[in-house]
């Protein structure tokens, strides 16, 4: 592995923005460009979301940004991953190294420092190609397509959905 992960802190924000900025290009036809969430998504980290940030081990540099949101815990131990990966280190297959250890973070028990959960799931939209690369190279099987299921760039967009759970991840 050439990346680890860790939980985003305040001395993130300015890195995280400049990679955002960068990345603007690569992001905006698929999900919302915003440089300056962080600060928002630290206010919000609880039991219902999780973010990671995925670093490069060489240069220390933020490779990617995962979310695990909606997390629901009792019978349903469910959580959403979303990901966007920044310049320059799309494409390079850095973002996979970092996903499969967001996976294996959310499937290990809490008692052991994990999330316990038991399903994850992937949603991207049907012309999304590298993010269904990105789901199915991860593993997570294809469930179906759900019309007009988020409100992404000024409209309700398709999505395709995927899922995994704790029975099918063959751990790291
Ligand atoms: C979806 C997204 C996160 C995928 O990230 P990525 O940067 O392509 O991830 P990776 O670099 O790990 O992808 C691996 C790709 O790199 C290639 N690669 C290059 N060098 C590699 C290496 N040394 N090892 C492994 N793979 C390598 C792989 O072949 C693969 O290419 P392919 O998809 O053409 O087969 C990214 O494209 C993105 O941020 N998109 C915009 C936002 C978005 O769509 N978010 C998801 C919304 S649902």
């Amino acid at each position: 592995m050439r990346v680890s992960i860790r939980e985003p802190r305040p001395s993130d924000v300015e890195a995280h923005r400049s990679a955002v900025l960068r990345s603007v290009e690569h992001l905006s036809p698929w999900n919302p460009v915003e440089p300056d969430v962080l600060p928002d998504l630290l206010r919000r980290q609880g039991a219902g979301l999780r973010t990671f940030l995925v670093i490069d081990d060489e240069d220390g540099g933020i490779v990617g940004k995962c979310n695990v949101a909606n997390i629901v815990m009792a019978r349903f131990r469910n959580g959403a991953l979303g990901y966007d990966s920044y310049v320059p280190y799309n494409g390079t297959g850095r973002m996979t190294e970092g996903l499969l250890q967001v996976v294996d973070r959310c499937f290990i028990p809490e008692a052991d420092g994990g999330l316990g959960l038991h399903r994850l799931e992937i949603s991207a939209q049907p012309d999304n190609e590298r993010s269904i690369a990105m789901a199915k190279r991860l593993g997570f099987r294809h469930e179906g397509f759900s019309p007009r299921m988020l409100f992404i760039n000024d409209a309700w967009r398709d999505h395709e959905r995927f899922a995994l759970t704790a029975e099918e991840w063959p751990g790291l």
